[in-house]
């Protein structure tokens, strides 16, 4: 085929604990990502020459190399000359529904399409683990957006480990559209911060992210207990980011006093806060009576749900 369309959906981040430094300047993690079905859509299709194209409507994402999307076509380019040569460069569409620098992993679930969509395209064969591989040179992130699902992260975020998918949890997403959070800085912010309580010796470390198997919030998933669940979401990085940025902070406070709202918890390096829901139904009233509280149309709103898939081909596309 010369031709695909992808489904990039967004992650969120059940759990989020930075335990310690790494000698590479990244942060040692363990983390529990869950899939969700705000998603993405990528075009990609061949074209003669052997250039990368790529296209966006939205405003606020580059066309150019700063753009993941660029990087990961440019990566699998130099990986793969002789396919470059036989098939021609590629043309890449990016229809996007995902907020922007939101902490959900938009621009790595983009990046993680391309990298499945042109494996395709090249009939390079390639396995999930070989791609993933290719991914975390990347992106942290970008090896569980191609695998998706309910999964714990540790090392960088690129070391996964898949649990039981949590289908069918609803989720009650908010950001502002103008706000966006550097994902550097947030981590770079805690390290000054909190920098002096990290774990040092390379055991302590093994040992912390090896605990995660057995901690309540994996049996909470294990068991599809959405209030357990709730009642254990953590992420380190609202530490700094809660207090820097007081707009997220009011959101997040709003969403913890909802009817309905059985926990909530900011995304990733945010500045995208969740709500997990008992149902559709309150989801949707709880997303009414945020909007009735912050009638400020910067503020993006969102029902959406788990999903247990990563990246998939869009065979109505
Ligand atoms: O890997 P990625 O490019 O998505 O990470 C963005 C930034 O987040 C990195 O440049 C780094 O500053 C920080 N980071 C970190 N430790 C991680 C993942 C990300 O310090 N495990």
């Amino acid at each position: 085929m010369r031709s695909y369309s992808l489904i990039a959906p967004a992650k969120i981040n059940l759990y989020l604990e930075i335990i310690g430094d790494r000698p590479d300047g990244y942060h040692e993690l363990v983390m529990i990502l869950q899939s969700i079905d705000l998603a993405d859509q990528i075009e990609i299709h061949s074209i003669s020459d052997e250039t990368i194209r790529v296209h966006c409507e939205h405003p606020q994402v580059p066309t150019d190399k700063s753009n993941l999307v660029y990087r990961a076509a440019e990566l699998m380019a130099k990986k793969f000359p002789a396919a470059l040569a036989k098939y021609g460069g590629v043309d890449i569409t990016v229809d996007k529904h995902i907020p922007v620098a939101a902490g959900l992993a938009g621009g790595s679930t983009n990046a993680a399409a391309v990298l499945v969509g042109m494996d395709l395209l090249w009939n390079l064969g390639l396995t999930q683990s070989e791609l993933e591989e290719l991914g975390a040179t990347l992106g942290s992130d970008i090896p569980f957006c191609i695998a998706g699902g309910t999964v714990i992260a540790t090392g960088r975020g690129e070391q996964l480990s898949p649990l039981p998918s949590l289908d069918h949890i609803y989720i009650v997403l908010a950001k502002y559209r103008s706000l966006e959070v550097s994902t550097a800085w947030a981590y770079k912010t805690y390290r000054q911060q909190f920098g002096s309580s990290y774990l040092q010796d390379t055991n302590d470390l093994a040992a912390r992210a090896a605990a995660v198997h057995s901690s309540a919030m994996v049996k909470a998933i294990l068991e599809q207990d959405a209030a357990e669940i709730s009642q254990k979401l953590h992420n380190d990085l609202e530490r700094v980011v809660l207090t820097a940025y007081p707009q997220v902070l009011q959101l997040r406070e709003l969403f913890a006093h909802q009817e309905g709202v059985l926990g909530t918890m900011m995304s990733g390096s945010g500045p995208s806060v969740f709500a997990i829901c008992a149902s559709q139904p309150q989801a949707e009233q709880v997303k009414l009576r945020i909007r009735e509280a912050i009638p400020d149309e910067d503020l993006e709103l969102f029902v959406t749900r788990t999903t247990g898939k990563g990246i998939q081909v869009n065979v109505d596309g």
